[in-house]
């Protein structure tokens, strides 16, 4: 299952990706903000999807907060998260290829939401290259 969530600031972007995401077929499951609550914080969005797709390699989420930094802050406190956060192509797609990251983050206050359809087609799309430095750089950030 794909998640989305967001804080206020990325409230808006969550639900232009949200139309997007149901034009192109593309199932997802929606865990807040449910509205625009100007005094809501990110931690708490980012806990509840990090919890849903933490030991779950069949899930993944997007998270979107004003910066997409606070989001991938505290997703990446939970076990088994790779949270990334892209800002253009390249980074969307190391974000995959190289990081295997199962949540993407994204910055409403900097990444416009054209651009932001975009990169999150390219991270849903693409896949990890399962290059051996990759994984071997990847098990030691497991292990720390
Ligand atoms: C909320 O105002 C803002 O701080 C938050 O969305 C995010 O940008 C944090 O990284």
């Amino acid at each position: 299952m794909l998640y989305i969530a967001s804080d206020h600031a990325g409230f808006p972007l969550k639900e232009e990706l949200k139309k997007y995401l149901s034009g192109l077929g593309i199932g997802f499951e929606d865990l807040g903000a449910s509205q625009l609550e100007l005094g809501d914080d990110y931690p708490d969005f980012a806990a509840a999807l990090a919890q849903k797709v933490s030991g779950k390699d069949e899930n993944k989420g997007i998270l979107i907060c004003g910066t997409g930094q606070g989001m991938c802050l505290a997703a990446n406190k939970f076990k088994g998260i790779r949270a990334a956060l892209a800002h253009d192509e390249f980074t969307a797609l190391a974000a995959i290829e190289h990081l295997n990251a199962n949540i993407l983050c994204l910055g409403a206050r900097v990444t416009n939401p054209e651009t932001a359809k975009k990169l999150m087609k390219i991270w849903l799309e693409a896949e990890f290259s399962g290059d051996e430095r990759h994984k071997r750089r990847l098990e030691k950030i497991e292990k720390l």
